[in-house]
């Protein structure tokens, strides 16, 4: 692994890294969440959250990550992003310094103060816009203030910057005096996004970004994610728990299942012919405009609830819900590695079988 390369400085002054693009490549991530035995009292315990999560992501690719409420989607998210200090594993950032030349940034290995300077690079939008912005700050005080903070611009410049930023999300400069309940759900998140830009970050994880709008808006944030993607260069991290959604705006797709990735490919290869019972059962759930295709789908319902992550099920973590493995004895006892079934094609399953389920 090379040595972190702190940010320049005078790049950093301009709240530039003066080139697009990030690469990011995660390797046997483990977040465990120590619970219980304090002064709150309950039972003493452990949570685990992520437990051993590799993937990586292109220069200017997208990644989705799907899977059910609690199966670890944002704790991985968070602890790639260095918001909360993950238990072990490698996150390594590569970026452009210069047309022929990138870096890569051990993102674990980095100091609090070059964490602080990444985060110009890798920025986060959460799912609820309204909850990020400060409801007593107007737009251009909730844009300006990372500027003021981390950089040595001048009031005019970050003026100039704020409208050029609004401008990027499709606002109009002129709203800056307005105040965050004062626009829609919608209007919302692209402040939020236009937040997140910032300081031209070459990576963005978008944290459900449209699964608090209405559908008829959802799309007008997802297509303004796809052309800052292609206008920017960005690379982006993006969780969802509906296929759905992912299906027009990823490349790749990881499904994750309490704390594990259990399938990994490409969004074509995974709508054509996923292997893992678990993706089955997720992508039963889509719905088909076509009625009459609608009829005839295969439908599998997924039982129960997602087991505890503080006392996971042994052997293969789908073992209690999956309607392939249940009675299987090597599904309760061994867990089964995440290998590469076809080129670019990963699955965590004793029994992989190739369906279209859509
Ligand atoms: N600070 C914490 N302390 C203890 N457990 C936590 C903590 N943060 C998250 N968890 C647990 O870790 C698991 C994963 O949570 P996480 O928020 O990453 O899931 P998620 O996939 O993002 O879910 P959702 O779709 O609901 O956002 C959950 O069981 C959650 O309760
Ligand atoms: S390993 Fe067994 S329990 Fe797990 S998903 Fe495959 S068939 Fe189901
Ligand atoms: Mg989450």
């Amino acid at each position: 692994m090379e040595a972190t390369k702190p940010v320049d400085e005078a790049e950093a002054a301009n709240g530039s890294n003066g080139a697009g693009g990030a690469a990011l490549s995660v390797r046997d991530l483990v977040k465990t969440f120590e619970v219980g035995g304090g002064w709150l009292g309950g039972e003493k315990g452990e949570v685990s959250a992520v437990a051993g999560v590799s993937f990586d992501i292109g220069f200017g690719r997208t990644l989705g990550l799907v899977g059910e409420s609690g199966c670890g989607k944002s704790t991985t998210a968070r602890c790639i992003l260095r918001l909360i200090e993950p238990t072990a594993g490698e996150v390594v950032l590569q970026r452009p310094i210069d047309d022929d030349a990138t870096e890569r940034i051990d993102i674990i290995a980095s100091s609090r103060a070059e964490v602080r300077r990444l985060r110009r690079d890798m920025q986060i939008v959460f799912q609820d816009p309204f909850a990020s912005l400060n409801p007593r700050m107007t737009v251009g005080q909730a844009l300006r203030e990372p500027l003021k903070v981390h950089t040595s611009m001048p009031r005019a410049e970050q003026d100039e910057r704020v409208g050029e930023l609004l401008r990027l999300v499709g606002l109009n400069p002129r709203i800056v005096d307005r105040y965050p309940h004062e626009f829609s759900g919608g209007q919302r998140q692209r402040i939020g996004v236009a937040r997140a830009l910032a300081f031209d970050p070459g990576f963005l994880v978008l944290d459900e970004p449209v699964s608090a709008l209405d559908v008829s808006i959802q799309a007008q944030v997802l297509n303004l994610l796809d052309d800052l993607q292609q206008e920017l260069g960005l690379t982006y991290l993006f969780i969802a728990h509906d296929l759905a959604v992912v299906r027009h705006v990823c490349d790749d797709i990881a499904v994750m299942y309490l704390g594990k990735i259990v399938e990994r490919t490409s969004v074509e290869r995974l709508f054509a012919e996923s292997m893992h019972p678990y993706t089955h059962a997720l992508l039963s759930a889509v719905p088909v405009p076509d009625p009459e295709l609608e009829r005839g789908r295969l439908r599998i319902l997924l039982e129960g609830d997602v087991p505890s992550p503080l006392n996971p099920p042994p052997g293969c973590r789908f073992h209690t819900r999956c309607h392939v493995g249940r009675d299987q004895e090597v599904c309760r006892t061994t867990e089964p590695p995440l290998d590469e079934v076809s080129d670019g094609h990963w699955v965590a399953c004793h029994f992989p079988e190739a369906r279209q389920v859509v």
